[in-house]
């Protein structure tokens, strides 16, 4: 199938367009490179030996969107861009707001447009909100205590599709609720480039390993939990890019909500030590205060993906690891190396 891959040249994006071309369908990507560079597509084109098509484009820009996806003749949209840091979108919630939301609404009119009736969306598992117990079920009540826009905006969109889907027979969603992706494809050519000092673990302790920044600061030691520190559902990135190819197969009238993650829970200390192992570097860490917003655990209860969409994640926490290693020691300044 023709896929258009909004947010594309991002790191999930990457990804999942070297994912899609294995699978055999043809992916065309459109990003506004606000969070990512051209050089990342082409890698993208280097893995797969395809020019894969890319327009450079905000999704908001509806006329031309929708020209790109009659000429290309896109049959499906797998939606991933959008702005995704936490604590940003507390400073600006407009800007997340502005951007995450039209750009779906505008998405969403163009495929109407020109007849596109498939759409496979990024969430994320932040709209179980507080009060949830992990693991994580889809049909737990999601939305009712998320505590930033991101995640907000996020459980808008996911609301957004469903009625769109109930008001449309034809329209067919499938909403995708990530847990904490790692890793890095195999070859050390894509991976994650984040353009400041980074906000996520494993981001971070990379950086620690490569020797750009001094150590890690684990938040917390506190937590009810075998070693204390925060418990989090680490998925290998090319899992999570073969979780949306299964769901692009798998695609019927209708919307539905599936949690993409491993299932199982990992400490921040298990994942310093499993960096450490891969990259065989010291990783220097201290204990400071806990986060403010910080749930002790989140875990996926996956096995809706598994009996519906025949995916379950497959690669280790250590060969995630290994891989982003690699990534990072051959890119150490990324997609600019
Ligand atoms: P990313 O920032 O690397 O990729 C997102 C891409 O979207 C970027 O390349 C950016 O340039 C592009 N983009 C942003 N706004 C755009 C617009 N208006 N028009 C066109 N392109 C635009 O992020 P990622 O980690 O690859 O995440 C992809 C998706 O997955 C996001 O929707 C994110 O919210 C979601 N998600 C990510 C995680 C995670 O931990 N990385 C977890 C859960 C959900
Ligand atoms: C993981 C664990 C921290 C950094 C966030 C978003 C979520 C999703 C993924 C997009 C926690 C601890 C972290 C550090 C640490 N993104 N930690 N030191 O918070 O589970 O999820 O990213 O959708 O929406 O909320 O991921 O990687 O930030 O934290 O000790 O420098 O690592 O306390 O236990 P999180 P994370």
């Amino acid at each position: 199938m023709k896929i258009l891959l909004t947010g594309g040249a991002g790191y999930i994006g990457t990804h999942t367009a070297v994912a899609l071309v294995e699978a055999g369908h043809d992916p065309v990507i459109v990003d506004d490179l606000s969070n990512s560079s051209e050089e990342a597509v082409r890698r993208v084109r280097e893995l797969t030996g395809r020019q894969v098509p890319f327009h450079e484009l905000d999704l908001r820009q509806q006329d031309a969107l929708t020209a790109i996806l009659r000429e290309e003749g896109i049959e499906a949209v797998i939606h991933l861009a959008g702005l995704k840091a936490v604590g940003e979108s507390v400073a600006q919630p407009l800007r997340y707001y502005g951007t995450n939301l039209e750009s779906t609404l505008s998405l969403l009119e163009a495929m109407r447009a020109s007849g596109v009736e498939r759409i496979v969306f990024s969430s994320t598992a932040t709209v179980y909100g507080a009060h949830a117990t992990p693991p994580f079920r889809e049909s737990d009540q999601a939305g009712v205590d998320v505590s930033h826009p991101y995640g907000k905006t996020k459980f808008m969109i996911e609301q957004i599709l469903a009625d769109a889907a109930a008001a449309d027979p034809a329209l067919q969603a499938t909403v995708l609720r990530y847990f904490n992706p790692i890793g890095a494809h195999p070859s050390g050519r894509i991976g994650e480039d984040p353009a400041q000092i980074p906000n996520n673990l494993a981001p971070f302790v990379l950086q620690v390993a490569v020797g750009k920044l001094p150590l890690v600061r684990v938040f917390g030691n506190d937590y009810d939990t075998p070693d204390g520190t925060g418990l989090r559902d680490y998925l290998h990135v090319m899992d999570l890019a073969e979780g949306h190819v299964a769901a692009l197969d798998r695609l019927e009238p209708g919307s539905r909500v599936y949690n993409l993650g491993s299932g199982t829970a990992t400490s921040v200390l298990e994942l310093i030590e499993s960096f450490r192992r891969a990259s065989g570097q010291p990783i220097p860490y201290e204990v400071v205060a806990r986060r403010p917003g910080d749930d002790p655990a989140t875990f996926a209860d996956a096995s809706l993906a598994a009996q519906e969409l025949g995916w379950s994640a497959k690669r280790s926490i250590d060969e995630a690891c290994a891989d982003s290693w690699r990534w990072q020691s051959q890119n150490p300044r990324g997609y600019a190396s």
